[in-house]
């Protein structure tokens, strides 16, 4: 074999062994941890090592929590080689120093720019410099990128993303790529070749209002959710105060139904205990982390009163139901039809029984006893029911 052949040959081999790597990045939502809904501006080296730590003591960890993401107001200038600088005071040590303490605890670390010529906040972002970020968040041992898109002036936005994701390909390191586009350019329709997960609304405030409406947007977008790319409907507001905590478990309920990207925004090192029992339910967890990575669909609308279904694997299957009225609703739940509910929509080969299954409640953490196939449920305002259909 000519020379040339073969330099050219092992080129495409180690470009062909690193894209592999990216495709086995974010097989499930990524879960995390992100300073933005609580802290705003407000980050600094300490905060973010204290969150870090309590990931792990707090149980964060172990339930599946590992990136750790500084969003906006890191970042303060660019210097004579347009290297993007740190602001020294907040991060004395240094943005590697940081990731090297997160990576010790185990867990992965994430940064935050954005596409235009400045940040959200106002900060140095990424345009003209995305092969140059890109290598040095490499070299600072980032896992997860946040891209926003403020500033961007009449850049098109599937281009200026796609720049950066060759700039993360060409820096050789796998990092999950978070398109923060929100969703007016239909980031969905372009972006699952591009980004690993992308924003589809605006920001998610902490009040019950602007998180159900983010919520119903999502209904018609599940088909483009799968293992590796996500649609996003915005970081976590639970344990941040301004909802209830039947609020706050339908939050965090319908995020796991989506297969949504779970990122905590709370403070980590203060969780009430019923802020831990939410965000800790590995049995809610488990339907966001399911393999077959499945976003669920609303498989009854009645207004406030909705009925959402997830396929899992193993043909089991998740139902969410939901009062998003204020008053308080009492329906009559018919399971032996929702146990149907997959082989009704999917054209499965045989109806599947209500006998084959366990019903688990998961937020009681019950399996229902079930004298008929249906029974009435009171549903409170602004609160779900979520049971998952478990093969016998
Ligand atoms: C935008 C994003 C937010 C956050 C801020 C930071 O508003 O959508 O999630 O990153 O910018 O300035």
């Amino acid at each position: 074999m000519k020379r040339h052949v073969l330099i050219v040959l092992i080129a495409f081999l180690f470009l062909a062994a690193n894209a592999q790597k990216f495709e086995n990045i974010a097989k499930t939502p990524p879960m995390g941890w992100n300073s933005w809904n609580k802290y705003g501006c407000n980050v600094s080296e300490s905060l973010i090592m204290g969150m870090a730590d309590a990931m792990v003591s707090s149980g964060m960890k172990d339930a599946g929590y590992e990136y750790v993401v500084i969003d906006d107001c890191w970042q303060v200038a660019r210097d004579d080689n347009g290297e993007i600088v740190a602001d020294n005071d907040r991060f004395p040590h240094g943005i590697k120093y940081l990731a090297d303490y997160i990576h010790s605890k185990g867990l992965k670390f994430g940064i935050y720019s954005c596409a235009g010529t400045l940040t959200c906040a106002g900060r140095p972002a990424g345009r003209g410099h995305e092969y140059q970020d890109a290598l040095t968040y490499a070299h600072w041992g980032v896992d997860y990128l946040k891209y926003d898109w403020c500033n961007t002036g009449t850049q098109e936005p599937k281009s200026s993303y796609t720049t950066m994701r060759d700039g993360l390909f060409a820096a050789h390191r796998p990092i999950v790529f978070s398109i923060c586009e929100w969703g007016s350019n239909k980031p969905w329709e372009w972006a699952g070749a591009v980004g690993n997960l992308w924003r589809t609304t605006g920001d998610i405030d902490d009040s019950w209002n602007v998180m159900i409406g983010i919520f119903l947007q999502q209904k018609d977008l599940a088909r483009y959710a799968g293992p590796g790319h996500w649609n996003d409907p915005d970081m976590l507001e639970v344990g941040n105060g301004g909802m209830t905590t039947e609020e706050y478990k339908t939050h965090f309920s319908l995020w796991c139904m989506l297969a949504s990207p779970l990122m905590a925004g709370n403070d980590l090192q203060n969780m009430s205990p019923e802020t831990k029992s939410i965000l800790l339910n590995k049995e809610i967890i488990a339907l966001d982390q399911d393999s077959l990575g499945k976003q669920a669909i609303c498989w009854r609308d009645n207004g406030d009163y909705q009925i959402w279904l997830k396929i899992l694997s193993n043909n089991e299957k998740a139902i969410c139901l939901l009062n998003s009225s204020d008053e308080k609703k009492t329906v009559l739940v018919d399971f032996a039809l929702l146990a149907q509910a997959k082989a009704a929509r999917w054209g499965a080969a045989s109806p599947l029984k209500l006998e084959n299954f366990t019903v688990r409640d998961l937020w009681d953490h019950k399996d229902l006893m079930l004298k008929e196939s249906s029974m009435y449920i009171d549903l409170l305002p602004h609160t779900v029911k979520v049971y998952r259909f478990i093969k016998k």
